[in-house]
């Protein structure tokens, strides 16, 4: 692993992978490779070794950008986050959602394929495929969580988009021997998490005395994540993950919606003693439910465990603690990130209505 490109790297996900695999290794080049979506935000990556990494604007879609990146750079790593992430974006344009994650995809492996066999052929390379948990579909209280075998039982467009993207990088493995990996992984937060996302929805109109818009009862259940844990199992499969597998990571913490609302609500309180909202409960709203809004999510992280000796080291509550604080201390970037007329007209697409 020498000269490596990360997809998505303005993303969440993405800028805390890259600020990650900066610290933990000296020696490798990375070239955050990202079009800058609505999404996409290079706030999320100032102050970083300029000599160990570059950002390069480019589509994952645009095939000549592509190879052009692989010959100049001798990319032997790819870490593909690259996707439209948001299930409620999903509902109102699913076909965003099959160009970038489904095709996107395609053209991705396409050219790291032929590239590799022309320029590569004998040397150590990996594309890891970052998906996630909702591509195996819903449980119900008392079904067995989700493990490597499950299944695959996609529910939203968003989720058939990236179940789709895990079929043809699976299928690259199987035919051409392509040496991929492939994580599913449940909900994150933590720092640079774009706040159409709930956790930091909630820390956002929490702060200005918003209404918490908690869709239907409030009841359904996630597994939540703390961002670093994800990029540190992220980093151990590319370093030790065994070659055609696939590896579930999740939190082991799994309240319902209503609770984390009802958690970062305390946090806030304690945090903010003169803020006049107190009690930050109190701008709780039920609204709409999501359509086709899926019920609960649970991740068996055994194998990871057991093959890789990953665990995740974060409590949601310590977690939840250390993202507030995070978010009250960067109010620079939430100003940056949401006082675009992009996000404030997904608020009135998503939200006037519910
Ligand atoms: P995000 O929406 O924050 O970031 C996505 C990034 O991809 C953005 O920077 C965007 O500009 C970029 N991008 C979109 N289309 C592109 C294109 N055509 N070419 C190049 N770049 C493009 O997403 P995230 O939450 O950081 O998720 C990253 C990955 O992890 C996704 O593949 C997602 O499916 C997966 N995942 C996310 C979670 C989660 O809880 N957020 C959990 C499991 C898996
Ligand atoms: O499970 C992994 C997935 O987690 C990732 O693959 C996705 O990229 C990521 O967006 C996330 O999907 P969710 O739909 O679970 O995340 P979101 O933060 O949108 O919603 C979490 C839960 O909170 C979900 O049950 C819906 C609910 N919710 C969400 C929002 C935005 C609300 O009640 N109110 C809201 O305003």
């Amino acid at each position: 692993m020498k000269n490596i490109v990360v997809t998505g790297g303005a993303g969440f996900i993405g800028s805390n992978f890259i600020r990650y695999l900066l610290k933990i290794n000296n020696d490798v080049k990375v070239y955050n490779l990202d079009i800058l979506t609505y999404a996409g935000h290079l706030e999320s990556l100032e102050g970083l070794d300029t000599g160990r990494y570059e950002f390069v604007r480019g589509d994952i879609n645009d095939r000549n950008f592509l190879e052009k990146l692989f010959f100049e750079k001798q990319i032997d790593t790819v870490v593909h986050f690259a996707a439209e992430s948001h299930v409620d974006r999903s509902i109102q344009d699913p076909g965003q959602f099959v160009q970038t994650n489904i095709l996107g995809t395609y053209n991705l492996l396409e050219t790291a394929r032929q590239y590799w066999a022309k320029n590569l052929a004998n040397m150590p390379k990996r594309f890891h495929h970052v998906s996630t948990d909702e591509v195996f579909g819903m449980l119900n209280h008392g079904d067995a969580a989700f493990h490597e075998k499950t299944p695959y039982a996609p529910n939203s467009p968003y989720a058939a988009s990236k179940a789709s993207s895990d079929h043809l990088v699976r299928s690259y493995f199987h035919t051409f021997k392509m040496p991929v990996t492939i994580s599913n992984c449940s909900n994150n937060y933590g720092p640079y998490q774009f706040p159409e996302k709930l956790i930091p929805l909630m820390i956002l109109n929490a702060v200005k005395g918003l209404h918490l818009p908690v869709y239907g009862d409030g009841q359904q259940i996630r597994d939540w994540l703390y961002v670093e844990d994800h990029c540190q199992a992220i980093y151990m499969i590319l370093t030790s993950g065994v070659i055609g597998e696939t590896y579930n990571v999740g939190g082991n913490n799994q309240p319902p919606n209503i609770d984390i609302v009802k958690m970062i609500c305390k946090i806030l309180d304690e945090k903010l003693p003169s803020s006049p909202y107190i009690p930050h409960e109190k701008l709780i709203h039920f609204v709409q439910d999501r359509p086709g809004h899926d019920f609960r999510y649970d991740i068996d992280i055994s194998k990871i465990r057991r093959e890789l000796g990953w665990i995740p080291t974060h409590e949601l509550e310590q977690g939840l603690i250390k993202t507030v604080e995070w978010y009250l201390s960067n109010s620079n970037w939430l100003n940056s990130v949401t006082g675009t007329d992009s996000f404030q007209d997904w608020i009135s697409i998503n939200y006037s209505k519910r």
